[in-house]
């Protein structure tokens, strides 16, 4: 592995578009199911996953008699004539727990429990329904309200540490002027990516003394993960397994584990020898493919008659599945957003039988911050405080949860430039105060958070005779901009403008990236395709100082290092005397038309664990409540973040604006809504899960810091992927409480609940 580059991060030139702008307005940019080579076409087969309709218990039998008579039908596969596979209740690299046939056993209401395989979809979909099953159910899990006094542990901690205090809570709490005391709830939610889960497989028989290789088209965060769980799940070496996904149609978490249709779909295309394509309905959505934990969380907050706040406690409690213990770090942000002497944060789940908790977008900080930023505009109300000067006389310089420095932090300048920005300065902090027509309108603020990651990446960077280049890596495309980063980051470095870089991501065979997950793409390819490009550039350097035609041929001695040459616009020059340059096609046309290329490696610096690397931001929102309805509506965000340097101003701030966007989703529509008797998702589709349209949502002012923090990376960007989102939601809920003066801490905040507050 390299160290970081120690030299000064290369001056970005901006893509003034998307590099896959074009491809995708245009359609031609292909998604998972849509592919149709290099297989013969005729052979695609379709299959249809059947979900189980009861949420606990067994299958005593199918009668698949009628199906399999279906026109089109080609195979049936149920957990009684599936091949066994070597499932564990860990699945590699992200430990899932899926179902794939290998037992009758029911954990939750549509799980998936057969496979039918047809010659098009419409057959497969109505022979399924031909299937007859018959259940021996067991009593259900269904009541997560009603459960929450078996509340546990996770089985195995996580990290962050769940359960964790400083000082002494206890005391803290009760020599405190001023206390909250209050709980507040997220409810579950389902991702609903545009793009709904996708997979192609198809396999090439042995041959010629070479092995079966298994190749998927899928749409996925985690190429590099598909990889190795299909790998190890169907038992073949991982280099036999090939993973693309060129273009990912959003995930926001749902993506980056290796869910049960991946399997089943090369599973079945192993057995019939034929390419098998699986789509996942939009119903089939809400289930198979993880969800947001619903969270409860008392949060107490205790201050002295100044607003020094002496302790929080902030105990959370989720659902989790029967399957497998999943975590939602809703109490992450309670232990570092403030400075606090004294904390303690428990978080503990309920099994239920529901389908699986997983990563959604901003896991941990967008619940915690939903809950905790309504907590603390409580406690300003109460101790008479602007809630913004309550944020800033708890300020944590460094981070309190793990006793470091931050990596960089400007979260005032945040603050100050947001509130400037909103024109916080006019708030009446007296609720229900401001009437315009029929409308109450108010202003809230929140504090952003989300942890900057980074993990170990490799990327390869060519230099071809034509004077091109070209960047590779195992990452993905989730509509974020990784294309258009990459392009500008090989370019930055190599010393050529971005638009003579080609990229290629979403292809296993290409050096290996993390998941698309954990706002850490940029950050963790960035560094590898930096340590690429320079090699490649003192290449080029090595190059022509030994080629008698070029103008830089044995430079004088204090130019013979190759610290004396650098390159620009796609030409080498000697930095002493600047007419003297050599372009990258020339010199590589005399010298034997050959491309010159370098691999990077990249990982975080040695020194990681000596400080917090986290971003921060300051949301600001107006909502006008209608004053007989009580329908809310947000008619104006304004946020500032502090996420180091942005690298693209057009991928970055859509990324923050589709965050907030997020953010007033779960203020005010998202909620899943299971039933409690059968366990089914009730509104499992988007007329009954709502997600804001265009309507909905008002105006959007982001700015950014653009502050490097090179101490975390030599970019110096933090990911920008999830902040977005956090913080939002408790500037909402809080605007709305100024607007009505009545307090929701349940979200959605939906007009039944502020007439009930
Ligand atoms: Mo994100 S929820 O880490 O894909």
């Amino acid at each position: 592995m390299m160290q970081d580059s120690q030299q000064a991060p290369a001056p970005i030139k901006q893509l003034p578009t998307r590099y896959d702008g074009i491809a995708k307005v245009t359609g031609t940019a292909k998604y998972a199911a849509e592919f149709t080579a290099p297989f013969p076409r005729k052979d695609l087969l379709y299959a249809w996953i059947v979900q189980s309709t009861i949420p606990s218990g067994t299958i005593t039998a199918i009668d698949q008699k009628a199906a399999e008579r279906a026109p089109g039908v080609v195979t049936i596969l149920t957990p009684f004539n599936a091949p066994k596979l070597s499932v564990g209740k860990s699945q590699p690299p992200i430990k899932r727990s899926l179902n794939v046939l290998q037992n009758a056993d029911i954990d939750y209401n549509g799980q998936p429990i057969a496979l039918v395989l047809a010659n098009s979809l419409d057959q497969a979909r109505y022979a399924a329904s031909l299937l007859k099953i018959a259940y021996a159910p067991t009593p259900a899990r269904l009541d997560f309200s009603g459960r929450l006094g078996e509340a546990r542990l996770p089985k195995s901690a996580g990290k962050p540490v769940p359960d964790t205090h400083r000082g002494d809570i206890a005391s803290a709490l009760a020599a405190s002027a001023v206390k909250i005391d209050e709980t507040y709830i997220t409810p579950v939610q389902n991702h609903n990516p545009m793009e709904p889960h996708a997979t192609i497989a198809w396999w090439e028989p042995s041959a010629g003394g070479q092995p079966e290789k298994l190749n998927v088209y899928d749409a996925t965060q985690y190429i590099t993960g598909v990889k190795q769980s299909l790998a190890r799940t169907l038992n073949i070496p991982v280099d036999d397994v090939r993973v693309q996904c060129p273009y990912t149609g959003g995930g926001f978490g749902s993506k980056g584990s290796t869910w049960s249709h991946v399997v089943l779909a090369a599973m079945a295309s192993r057995i019939v020898q034929k390419p098998v394509k699986l789509v996942l309905d939009r119903t089939q959505m809400f289930g198979p493919v993880g969800a947001r934990p619903g969270t409860i969380n008392r949060i107490q907050i205790g201050a002295d008659a100044s607003g020094k706040i002496l302790g929080i406690q902030h105990d959370a409690i989720m659902n989790t599945s029967v399957m497998e213990d999943f975590v939602e770090h809703s109490a992450a942000p309670s232990r570092m957003l403030y400075t606090a002497e004294s904390s303690l944060t428990t978080e503990k789940l309920v099994e239920m039988n529901w389908g699986v908790g997983t990563y959604m977008r901003g896991p941990g900080e967008s619940t915690g911050t939903a809950t905790l930023e309504i907590a603390m505009d409580e406690l300003a109300h109460k101790l008479n405080l602007d809630p913004l000067q309550l944020r800033l006389l708890n300020y944590a310089e460094t981070d309190p949860a793990r006793d470091r420095p931050f990596s960089s932090k400007q979260l005032k300048d945040c603050y100050q430039q947001a509130a400037s920005r909103f024109g916080w300065s006019k708030r009446n902090p007296q609720p229900g105060q401001q009437l315009e027509g029929n409308n109450l309108i108010g202003y809230g603020m929140a504090t952003a958070t989300y942890p900057a990651n980074r993990q170990a990446c490799q990327a390869i960077v060519k230099v071809f005779p034509n004077g091109r280049a070209f960047v590779g890596c195992g990452s993905q495309e989730l509509g974020t901009g990784t294309y258009t980063i990459m392009a500008q980051t090989a370019a930055a470095a190599l010393g050529l403008d971005p638009a003579f870089v080609e990229v290629k991501l979403g292809d296993s065979i290409l050096p290996t990236a993390p998941v698309s997950g954990g706002s850490q793409s940029t950050a963790s390819y960035g560094p590898a395709i930096d340590a690429a490009a320079r090699q490649v550039k003192l290449k080029l350097i090595q190059l022509a100082i030994n080629d008698k035609a070029s103008p830089l041929y044995k430079p004088a001695a204090t130019d013979l290092d190759t610290q004396g040459i650098d390159a620009k616009d796609g030409a080498l020059f000697l930095k002493s005397d600047p007419t003297k340059s050599d372009t990258f096609a020339a010199l590589l046309t005399r010298n034997g038309n050959q491309s010159i290329e370098a691999t990077g490696s990249a990982e975080p610096a040695a020194d990681r664990t000596s400080y917090t690397a986290q971003s921060f931001g300051a949301v600001f929102a107006e909502v006008a409540v209608d004053k007989d309805t009580l329908m809310p509506h947000v008619r104006r965000v304004v946020a500032t973040y502090d996420i180091g340097t942005l690298q693209n101003d057009k991928t970055g701030l859509n990324q923050l604006v589709g965050g907030i966007v997020w953010g007033v989703s779960f203020a005010l529509h998202e909620e899943t809504l299971i039933d409690p008797i059968y366990g089914r998702t009730i509104n499992e589709n988007l007329a009954g899960y709502h997600v804001p349209v265009n309507a909905d949502i008002g105006a959007i002012d982001v700015t950014v810091l653009n502050i490097p923090d090179t101490k975390f990376n030599p970019l110096g960007a933090r990911g920008i992927g999830e902040i977005g989102i956090t913080g939002a939601m408790a500037a909402i809920a809080n605007a709305i409480y100024n607007a009505t003066g009545k307090r929701v801490r349940s979200y959605p905040i939906t007009p039944d609940k502020i007439l009930t507050a």
